[in-house]
């Protein structure tokens, strides 16, 4: 299989990435991060998240921040919606594209959002109705694709049969989330083409974790049956605050360089994603998680 020419990256630092982090970002912060990255070329930018502030406290200025950030024409800045008052919420403040969000591990769900597979959908069910009736664009997530804290291996026709639904209930785009980092690259592509062969390519993302080193490799694994949309976070921060042990999502920098590497386009600029990156780490008062920021700095 060919690989794609181009690449569009999901940068979701500002949201998965600030929602696991000990250091909660002040709003000026996060509204400045935002405003980095719609300069550096991405065209998706997950802004934040209107989940319960009781649940994830990092992310409760939601609203402050969305309405306050600069929305570059051509730039899509989603977010995150657990349910109809989450949805109520983001609309509020005028946000046009939503994501929801499932796992394909009962187990995994029951501690994140503290409820069932089909809950969940249930939930989401009249958030889609009113996103397609509204003309919000809605992104859905599986979770846990390729293992779980709780159950552990996960079978991949879960995974199938959760991804289908969220595509017949109308979500434009599936990120499958390899939410703790454990997969390996085969195990990512045989898990992609199965779901491949119910949803349609173009309808699918990858989003892995990088916990156990493996998620370039993951990512190239996927590129490689032919997947073009991939979720990353600047400087690799984050994980999910109900995956014990998930460490942080691949770093974005990480990502650019080695699609830019092999001719791959995302019209992004590399020295512009580094140095937000390099910023962030420094407000957050750790170590970046991308080794090519690192490389740069010490350059
Ligand atoms: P619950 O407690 O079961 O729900 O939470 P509830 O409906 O009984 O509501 C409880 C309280 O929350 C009520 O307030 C509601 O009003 C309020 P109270 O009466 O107690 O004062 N509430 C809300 N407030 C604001 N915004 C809302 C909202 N909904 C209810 N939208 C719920 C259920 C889903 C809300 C909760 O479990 C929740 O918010 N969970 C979020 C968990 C989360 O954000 N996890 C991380 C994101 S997923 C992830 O990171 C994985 C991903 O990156 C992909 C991957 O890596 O695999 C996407
Ligand atoms: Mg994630």
């Amino acid at each position: 299989m060919a690989l794609p020419a181009q690449v569009r990256l999901v940068e979701v630092g500002p949201r998965d990435g600030l929602q696991n982090e000990k250091t909660i970002v002040p709003t000026a912060a996060k509204i400045e991060l935002i405003d980095r990255l719609s300069a550096t070329g991405l065209r998706s930018i997950e802004a934040t998240s209107f989940v319960s502030p009781k649940w994830v406290p990092q992310l409760a200025d939601a609203a402050d921040v969305y309405a306050a950030i600069g929305r570059k024409p051509g730039v899509r800045y989603p977010v995150l919606v657990p349910n109809e008052q989450g949805y109520d919420r983001a609309r509020a403040v005028g946000a046009e594209e939503v994501a929801v969000f499932t796992a394909a591990s009962e187990a995994f769900n029951q501690k994140n959002i503290n409820a069932s597979i089909d809950e969940s959908i249930e939930r989401f069910r009249p958030v889609l109705e009113r996103a397609l009736a509204d003309g919000v664009r809605v992104r859905g997530y599986v979770s846990t694709v390729l293992g779980c804290p709780y159950q552990g291996d996960v079978p991949v026709a879960d995974v199938v049969r959760v991804a289908s639904r969220l595509h017949a209930l109308g979500c434009y785009e599936i990120s499958l989330g390899d939410t703790i980092g454990v997969g390996t690259p085969a195990k990512a592509a045989a898990m992609l083409r199965a779901v491949a062969a119910e949803v349609p390519m173009p309808a699918l993302a990858v989003h892995f974790h990088d916990t156990y080193g493996q998620a370039l490799a993951n990512i190239l694994a996927c590129l490689e049956e032919g997947v073009a949309v991939v979720d990353a976070a600047v400087s690799g921060t984050g994980g999910c605050p109900y995956a014990k042990g998930a460490s942080g999502n691949v770093a974005s920098e990480d990502v650019v360089y080695m699609l830019q590497g092999m001719g791959i386009e995302t019209g992004i600029d590399l020295a512009a994603l580094s140095d937000t990156g390099r910023w962030l780490a420094a407000l957050l008062g750790h170590d970046t998680g991308s080794k090519v920021t690192k490389a740069r700095s010490a350059t």
